[in-house]
């Protein structure tokens, strides 16, 4: 797909991996919407860009939006959804585990009601991460829902065909996900890359450049592109 001139839905737009990927599409001449529950926090997001509200887990909502802004080319998700619960499934509360997983409720929402509006040609992206293949200690919730978005994107793709969709996994990617500031935040990226085999944290623009190349290269359907700096095989 040549990206010049399509129109792109970006959910979890306004920051990280989401704004990244806005940016890129933007530049390579799509009109993109990019959405959240607080837009505001893109600040000015360059041009080519007009920031909506939504909340990824308000159905009706996400129906609305959809009515007002489709049809389009280019339908991506990587907003969060909702906390994550983090610690020894044995001694996890079990709201925070269920909660996590408003990521794959989020993202399956975006596909049931967006694909409708998807051009015959166009394509979807969806972010999952690096712990649903391998997860650290910890990890179980985020890993658990990561695994069923990578499922749910083969089982859709047939459905979806010829409009394809891909997974982009990412690894430990330095994104305002992470509060620290300063040496803190230094440290933090420091120790959880350090076994990696490039063992720094990726860049937002990093994985936004798999996902272009998911949206780009016609030939790509219900696969997932791994983004990690060698994560999965630390
Ligand atoms: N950063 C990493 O190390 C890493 C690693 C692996 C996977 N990932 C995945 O990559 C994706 C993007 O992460 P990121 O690091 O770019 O995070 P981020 O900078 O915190 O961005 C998350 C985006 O999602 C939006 N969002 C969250 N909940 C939403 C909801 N219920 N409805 C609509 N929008 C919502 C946020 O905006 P609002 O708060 O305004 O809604 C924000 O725009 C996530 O799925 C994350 O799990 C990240």
């Amino acid at each position: 797909m040549d990206v010049n001139g399509k129109k792109a839905i970006v959910f979890g737009g306004t920051s990280g991996i989401g704004l990244a990927t806005a940016r890129r599409l933007a530049d390579a001449g799509a009109a993109v919407v990019a959405i959240s529950r607080d837009p505001s926090k893109a600040g000015d997001p360059g041009p080519g860009i007009t920031l909506e509200q939504c909340d990824v887990r308000d159905r009706a909502a996400l129906r609305t939006l959809f009515e007002k802004q489709g049809p389009f080319d280019i339908l991506i998700s990587a907003a969060t959804g909702g906390d994550r619960a983090v610690g020894p499934f044995l001694e996890m509360d079990m709201d925070g585990y269920q909660g996590s997983f408003d990521k794959l409720w989020g993202y399956t929402n975006v596909v049931r009601f967006g694909a409708g509006h998807l051009a015959e040609d166009g394509c979807i992206v969806l972010v999952s991460g690096a712990p649903a293949r391998r997860m650290k200690p910890g990890q179980i919730a985020i890993g658990s829902v990561g695994g069923a978005v990578e499922a749910f994107v083969r089982g859709v793709a047939p459905e979806l065909a010829p409009r394809r969709i891909n997974v982009v996994s990412p690894g430990q990617i330095d994104t305002p996900m992470v509060a620290l500031k300063g040496t803190d935040r230094e440290a933090h990226y420091k120790k959880t890359t350090a076994g990696h085999l490039i063992p720094r944290a990726g860049t937002a623009d990093e994985v936004a450049q798999a996902v272009i190349l998911a949206v780009t290269n016609d030939f790509m359907t219900g696969t997932t592109v791994d983004v990690d700096g060698g994560w999965l095989l630390s």
